[in-house]
């Protein structure tokens, strides 16, 4: 049995994309390993939030990752900050974190575009947070999107790191990125990718969409000239985004796919588009509406964040002792 981790930002309402690319492989996960899936929310707040949005956000992500599929009997589903652990162990992680590294990452730079002026400073030091959620449970696998791929090493980086100069207490974690939707793009723009903070609606899919919305949102994405349904994704990259997120909602293979609309026109093609889309979040919308103001979720979060606690507090206390934190007591 290995150990997986993953989480999620609370920082709007979950795309397609972050179904497609992370939850939709969490479910399958959990049979075998002991999973701890996570609602991010100190993570969330290193760029500006709303109070009550975010409450809203959280309790939103919880509901939809139980109605995805993720049981409470089989994986620990917690809220990062209701473990004070994750927060702890992040400081001490940024002491062995260097700026240069930091400001190398990508999604610093790309958030950091306007000046450094208004961006906060956990923006810079949201990866040493993110190694210590990965590092507190001895995790063997961290199933993501390709996006976090650059995160994921620097995780292993620091674990070594921490290895080396203390004592080796930390397991250096493996990434576990999907052949298929690790990156699902806008549908406005096909070399951005579909994100749940675009300005434009149009651009994404959000896991609550009805299936009019759904409808027309995939109607209005774009697509090229040559009106022919083939995976290119350099020549034709809108056409091989839609072609990815069908493989992925269908079960179908992209080549299988291609054979199935050689002869037929965009129009069709997005038509049974939409309804593989909706066929897959009708009804996880229709769990997300029965858990959304339950009590029963309540007691699962509660129950999650005692047991990511016994474990996080394990690690910790092992860390502050490799570092040298705290003191030794020959009191009994
Ligand atoms: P976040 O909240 O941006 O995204 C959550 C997960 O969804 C994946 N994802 C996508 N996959 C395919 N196509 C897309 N367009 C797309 N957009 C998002 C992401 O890769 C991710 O797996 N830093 C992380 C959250 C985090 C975390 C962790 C993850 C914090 N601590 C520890 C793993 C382990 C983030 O912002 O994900």
């Amino acid at each position: 049995m290995q150990t997986i981790f993953s989480g999620i930002q609370p920082s709007g309402t979950l795309t397609i994309g972050n179904f497609l690319g992370a939850i939709q492989h969490f479910v399958g996960l959990q049979e075998e390993n002991n999973c701890y899936f996570c609602i991010v929310d100190e993570h969330a707040i290193t760029v500006p939030q709303d109070r009550l949005e975010l409450r809203q956000n959280i309790r939103s992500l919880a509901a939809l990752y139980l109605a995805s599929g993720i049981d409470p009997e089989k994986s620990t589903l917690f809220i990062q900050s209701e473990v004070p652990a994750h927060a702890q162990l992040n400081w001490m992680l940024q002491s062995i974190s260097y700026i240069g590294e930091l400001e190398r990452m990508t999604q610093f730079k790309d958030k950091s575009t306007g000046g450094k002026e208004g961006v906060s400073a956990a923006l810079l030091t949201y990866p040493p947070l993110m190694a210590a959620d990965i590092l507190l449970y001895q995790t063997d696998i961290v199933p993501v999107g390709e996006d976090q791929k650059q995160h994921l090493e620097l995780t292993r980086h620091i674990a070594e790191r921490f290895n080396n100069r203390f004592n080796d207490i930390f397991t250096a974690p493996e990434i576990s990125i999907p052949k298929v939707g690790a990156r699902i793009m806008s549908l406005q723009d096909p070399t951005k990718k579909m994100s749940k903070s675009d300005e434009n609606e149009k651009a994404y899919i959000s896991m609550l969409d009805d299936p009019k919305r759904i409808e027309k949102k995939i109607k209005s994405a774009v697509t090229d000239s040559e009106g022919v349904v083939a995976f290119d994704q350099e020549n034709k990259p809108a056409i091989s985004n839609l072609l990815t997120i069908y493989a992925s909602c269908s079960g179908k293979s992209i080549e299988a796919l291609e054979t199935e609309y050689m002869d037929k026109g965009y129009g069709t093609f997005k038509q049974d588009l939409a309804q593989a889309v909706i066929n897959v979040l009708q009804p996880i919308q229709d769990r997300y509406h029965e858990l959304i103001n339950s009590d029963a979720l309540d007691d699962i979060l509660d129950t999650g964040a005692e047991k990511a606690s016994y474990q996080a507090n394990k690690m910790l206390r092992k860390a502050k002792k490799a570092m040298g934190l705290g003191r030794v007591t020959n009191k009994r």
